[in-house]
């Protein structure tokens, strides 16, 4: 028995009908770029995520992009974020000519850790010693919510308010999830997502969206993503085409519908591989920075807690390990689907190379970036093949 990481068959198996149907209204139409399909996808996600402002894009790589066109980020301006993402986090400051300042994570969530934002702003980090950025050029800080569970959002808000700085949440991988009872991308400036097929909420193509919630912000993202028009061929400012296309929203509307449903079950999925893992007596939860032998550290859900009023809607299960690599191999081996998210820390990336990071400057990120591996989690992977990764799992840790 083969065990996918993800297998987008077994969705696409019970909404066919309703996908299909939809697909065929746009070709019906003919009617390809923004118009009504669009617009009311739009509305509809705006309504679920609660947002001020929301609208479709071509990815979540053009989100982040927009969100620091949005605010003006010019060559030379710096923007804070996580060395722990997916690379396009860092790659749209360096696009506009920004310098990423990458700081460590969280060891036990993976997100930006608020207290290493605090030294930084407060010029006592030892980064702080050589990027040595002018306070005025220091524009905005990028939170990303990895996995599904999203960032420490209110130290990182009053530390971002307290030093005039724009709140960029990457919540690429966290749509649904709740801090302290509020959604990823309506708490800072703007909220930038991704449809990525492979996301919880997936497109069949690229598509992302952007949520904004000032005004005046709001309305400049619009017309950025539309080359800056407006009226029509009219261009005040330069934007770029980034749009979200018809039959992109036509089934991104139909798979929003299940999209709790679908979030309930992974975390059901990841209680499970709790469970499985507490039982086969491999679990560790308290992880203090060394990595004992023959141990899983399960994921743990702080700010993305029900008891605080979080959600975390594990877009990811990931785990912990000493010999990862090794583990890594026997899966492969024995047809378990699984994954490295991610396998080199951003501050350690060859393009990153002239601002001057080495590995000991986010040892977590570092240390992160060869100890963890995502297991599969989708809502219709079975009980038996979650028994069987945890049998494979405990079997060689043992
Ligand atoms: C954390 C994070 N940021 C940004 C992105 C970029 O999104 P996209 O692939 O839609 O461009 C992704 C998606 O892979 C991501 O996981």
């Amino acid at each position: 028995m083969s065990i996918p990481l993800l297998d987008l068959n077994r969705q696409y198996e019970k909404i066919k009908p309703e996908i299909n149907e939809e697909i065929q209204k746009v070709l019906e139409s003919q009617y390809f770029i923004m118009g009504d399909t669009v617009r009311d996808f739009e509305e509809e996600i705006r309504e679920y995520i609660a947002a001020n402002f929301a609208y479709g894009c071509a990815s979540g790589s053009d989100a982040l992009l927009l969100a620091l066109m949005t605010i003006d980020l010019q060559p030379g301006d710096y923007v804070i974020t996580s060395p722990f993402t997916f690379f396009a986090t860092g790659g749209a400051i360096s696009r506009l000519g920004g310098i990423p300042i990458f700081l460590d994570i969280d060891p036990e969530t993976y997100n930006l850790d608020p207290e290493q934002l605090q030294l930084f702003l407060e010029g006592e980090h030892p980064i702080h010693a050589h990027t040595n950025p002018p306070k005025e050029k220091i524009k905005a800080v990028i939170p990303v919510h990895l996995y599904g569970q999203m960032a420490d959002m209110d130290p990182i808000m009053e530390l971002a308010k307290a030093h005039d700085l724009y709140v960029i949440e990457d919540a690429a991988q966290s749509i649904g999830a709740k801090y302290k009872g509020r959604s990823a991308g309506t708490i800072g400036d703007f909220g930038c997502f991704s449809f990525f097929p492979s996301k919880n909420l997936g497109a069949y193509g690229d598509a992302g969206l952007i949520t904004v919630a000032d005004e005046q912000l709001a309305d400049k993202a619009n017309i950025l993503r539309l080359h800056g028009a407006r009226p029509k061929y009219h261009h005040k400012i330069v934007g770029i085409n980034s749009r979200l296309d018809a039959l992109q929203a036509a089934v991104l509307s139909v798979k929003l519908k299940y999209l709790d449903e679908w979030s309930e079950s992974r975390r059901e999925i990841a209680q499970r591989y709790n469970s499985l893992f507490e039982e086969a007596g491999v679990a560790e939860t308290n992880y203090d920075g060394t990595v004992e032998d023959n141990k899983v550290y399960l994921p743990v859900e702080r700010e993305g807690a029900p008891e605080q009023d979080g959600r975390h809607i594990y877009h990811q299960y990931t785990i912990r390990l000493k010999d990862r690599d090794g583990l890594q191999e026997k899966l492969k081996a024995k047809g378990i689907g699984n994954s490295i998210y991610y396998p080199v820390s951003l501050h350690e990336q060859e393009c990153f190379a002239d601002i001057g990071y080495k590995s000991e400057d986010c040892p977590l990120s570092h240390q992160a970036s060869k100890q963890l591996i995502s297991l599969p989690i989708f809502p219709e992977l079975t009980k038996e093949e979650q028994t069987k990764v945890v049998d494979v799992i405990s079997e060689y840790l043992k």
